[in-house]
């Protein structure tokens, strides 16, 4: 498991039996299934939808097996987006190993995809959880889907602004964030003005979340990162660090390279540093510290007690990561 969680030993242990619980649901007679599963699982992400899922949950009553199980589900979930991702974004890397998609190819990668999302499904059902589970998580995945989809259609679009892209990552990111914090609260019985208002924090991290990732795959360094970075311009995705740029350049310096039928290493440079001479990176940063700011805003709002302490320390430390 990454670093993320060290100082926290309570959370790490249960995130360790959060993996293994993942990695019960997945046996099975075919052997290469796992094989080709477990290098991901085990080389670990970082494990923030589980974690907060648990840590709103101990806002109320906390059972822990039944959250384990739960944070197991949402973890397995986000792992069949990523393999699904790596298949669309033709990466290479993830979480430092080999994706599946580079591994074994694309059709079989999507069918791992396909077999951990009925996986997820089963262990909500085989749980006895309340039906309002089922309903929630299949319209968060409806949700990715049509960020995705949206994201797709915008693909090498100059006509991409800072709304179409906030609607994007809400549905793709932080739709998922926001329903582990409330999914928590609402199986730990919290009041439900507690329910709403994790949610909401959950949304505001999640997108503070996604605009750093976007930032990350500008500045970043893919040996930290455990994936390639300077993918998102090749693959034709404008984020926001360059839709600021583009509203500031009036001489259309970064179309010329934009509008090139194809796009080099040396293109991304020049592209990398005229985003950066307007302004881009600085102005993008700015808006992941506004969607932080209101989540503390709003985490200051929580009763007080562990998980909020917990809360008020990663939420600034995800804002500084490099991975
Ligand atoms: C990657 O999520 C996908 C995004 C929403 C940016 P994470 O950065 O949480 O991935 P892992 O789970 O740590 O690998
Ligand atoms: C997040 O977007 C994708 C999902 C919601 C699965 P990215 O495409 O930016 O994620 P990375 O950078 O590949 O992890
Ligand atoms: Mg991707
Ligand atoms: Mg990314």
């Amino acid at each position: 498991m990454s670093k993320f969680w060290t100082d926290y030993p309570v959370i790490m242990n249960e995130l360790a039996d959060v993996k293994e619980l993942i990695k019960k649901n997945i046996k099975s007679r075919e052997r290469y299934l796992e094989e080709s599963i477990y290098p991901m699982i085990d080389a670990g992400g970082k494990m923030l939808r589980p974690a907060f899922l648990l840590i709103a949950a101990k806002f109320g009553e906390y059972d822990s097996k039944k959250m384990h199980n739960l944070g197991a589900v949402i973890e397995l979930l986000h792992i069949a987006t990523l393999i699904h991702d790596d298949i669309i974004d033709d990466s290479k890397l993830r979480r430092g190993v080999e994706t599946v998609q580079a591994k074994y190819g694309k059709e079989y990668a999507v069918y791992i995809g396909d077999f951990l999302f009925c996986q997820c499904f089963m262990m909500v059902s085989n749980y006895d959880y309340t039906t309002e589970n089922l309903k929630d998580i299949s319209k968060v995945i409806s949700r990715i889907c049509m960020g995705e989809i949206s994201q797709y259609h915008l693909r090498y679009a100059n006509s991409i602004n800072l709304r179409k892209y906030i609607r994007i990552i809400s549905g793709k990111t932080a739709a998922l964030f926001a329903l582990c914090f409330f999914i928590g609260a609402r199986e730990a019985n919290c009041d439900e003005d507690i329910q709403k208002l994790l949610g909401k924090i959950g949304y505001h991290i999640g997108m503070a979340f996604q605009i750093i990732d976007d930032l990350l795959d500008y500045n970043g360094d893919t040996r930290l990162l455990g994936k390639n970075a300077l993918r998102d311009l090749k693959r034709g995705y404008y984020t926001l660090p360059l839709i600021f740029a583009l509203e500031k350049d009036n001489e259309n310096e970064i179309s010329r390279f934009l509008d090139k039928d194809c796009i080099g290493d040396d293109d991304i440079e020049q592209i990398i540093s005229l985003v950066r001479k307007y302004g881009g990176i600085e102005r993008a940063a700015k808006v992941a510290d506004r969607y932080n700011r209101k989540a503390m805003n709003m985490i200051n709002k929580l009763p007080n007690c562990d998980s909020k302490e917990i809360l008020m320390e990663i939420v600034p430390r995800l804002l500084k990561r490099n991975y």
